[in-house]
């Protein structure tokens, strides 16, 4: 099986492609290595060394291109079994500060992959990872304020957001991965190609280049061991549900197994109600666990910033049998531990 990994080289991508590799498949990454701070090569030298490949072996290719160019993704992606795509430009605020290399990258670089595959691997499955950001700030869910943290109020959203609920994407970026997310639906009905969209919410662990703008339980865990500043945006009580990688490329997988079930479909991939966690609680959690004093401060609050987003990860559950199995408490402490040991 050959498997193409789009973004392979970032957070996500080089998570997948470690599992790949150790069940023996063949892995073909192509990352233009764009992602800001560029350490995402160091994920690329760590599978090399970890599989002993070359550059250019069987097993595990790395081809440096960018999807925003059509035909170079058309002839890197020929003759793949499955197709990941999850190159992008992943930071909101970068999205706002620069929206039309946003949507090269992740509307019209999405198109290309899609319509590259249909042209040139036509039986391919493609897994696209969307993000909760479409469904927008959720403005007509009502939210009661605690004391370190916001929470839904409304009796609908008690097991989280639904796959059905309306899409209005705020911010550049929530935009450009919507479109990206409807072609990758629509493809599937209009020709026929295996397509699948995971709406993911915020994802941690290992190999993660975390950034101010993106990757923010990194972030923290890093800032708080090295005894640095935080900038909180907004009061901290935001709340989101944390996904450990190591669930994330189980669900990819078991969604990529049961492709005669999930073709087609759209998917909430969260931590789900029991591993939401507010920017304050992760902080505190980390002080404790690690004996450090966490030092903050805060600052407004970012544009688009949901107060609360949790998934409703039933229908991933019902449809492939996936659920989270990582809890925030053990996912943070291997965070924790991997921060330390760079
Ligand atoms: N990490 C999260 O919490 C999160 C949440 C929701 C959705 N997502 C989505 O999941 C996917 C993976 O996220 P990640 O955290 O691994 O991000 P990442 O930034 O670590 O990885 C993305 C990779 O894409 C590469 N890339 C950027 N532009 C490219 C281009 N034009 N051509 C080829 N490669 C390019 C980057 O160099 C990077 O290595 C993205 O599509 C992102 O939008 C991530």
């Amino acid at each position: 099986m050959l498997y193409v990994i789009t973004g392979g080289a970032g957070f996500v991508g080089s998570n997948l492609a470690e599992r790949l590799l150790s069940e023996g498949h063949s892995v073909r990454v192509i990352d233009d290595l764009s992602r800001p701070g560029g350490k995402v090569i160091e994920n690329l030298e760590y599978l090399r060394q970890k599989f002993d490949s070359k550059v250019k072996s069987k097993e595990f290719e790395f081809e440096k291109k960018s999807v925003a160019n059509f035909n170079d993704i058309k002839s890197s992606i020929k003759g793949a079994d499955v197709i990941y795509h999850l190159a992008a430009q992943t930071a909101v605020t970068t999205s706002i500060k620069n929206p039309a290399k946003d949507f090269s990258t992740n509307a019209i670089g999405s198109f290309n992959v899609l319509e590259a595959a249909r042209q040139a691997a036509d039986n391919a499955t493609l897994l696209y990872t969307s993000t909760n950001k479409v469904y927008g700030n959720l403005p007509n869910v009502a939210i009661s304020e605690k004391q370190t943290r916001y929470e839904f109020s409304d009796a609908r959203y008690k097991e989280g957001i639904a796959e059905d609920f309306p899409v209005d994407p705020e911010s550049p970026y929530g935009c450009s991965k919507y479109a990206a997310d409807a072609y990758f639906v629509d493809y599937q009905r209009t020709y026929g190609s295996k397509t699948i969209v995971f709406r993911c919410s915020c994802m941690y662990g290992e190999m993660q280049k975390s950034l101010e703008d993106q990757g923010w339980v990194s972030w923290f865990v890093n800032r708080i061991l090295g005894g640095k500043k935080i900038t909180v945006f907004g009061d901290g009580k935001q709340i989101r549900d944390i996904l450990h990688i190591k669930d994330v490329v189980e669900a990819v997988m078991k969604a990529t197994d049961k492709i005669n079930s999930t073709n087609g479909h759209v998917f909430n991939i969260g931590g789900g109600k029991e591993n939401s966690i507010s920017l304050l609680e992760l902080i505190k959690f980390v002080g404790k666990e690690t004996g450090k004093k966490p030092v903050y401060e805060f600052a407004d609050w970012r544009l688009a910033d949901q107060k609360v987003y949790i998934s409703d990860t039933g229908k991933a559950k019902k449809t492939f049998g996936w659920q989270p199995e990582i809890s925030k408490a053990e996912g943070i402490r291997r965070q924790i531990l991997w921060e330390s040991s760079k």
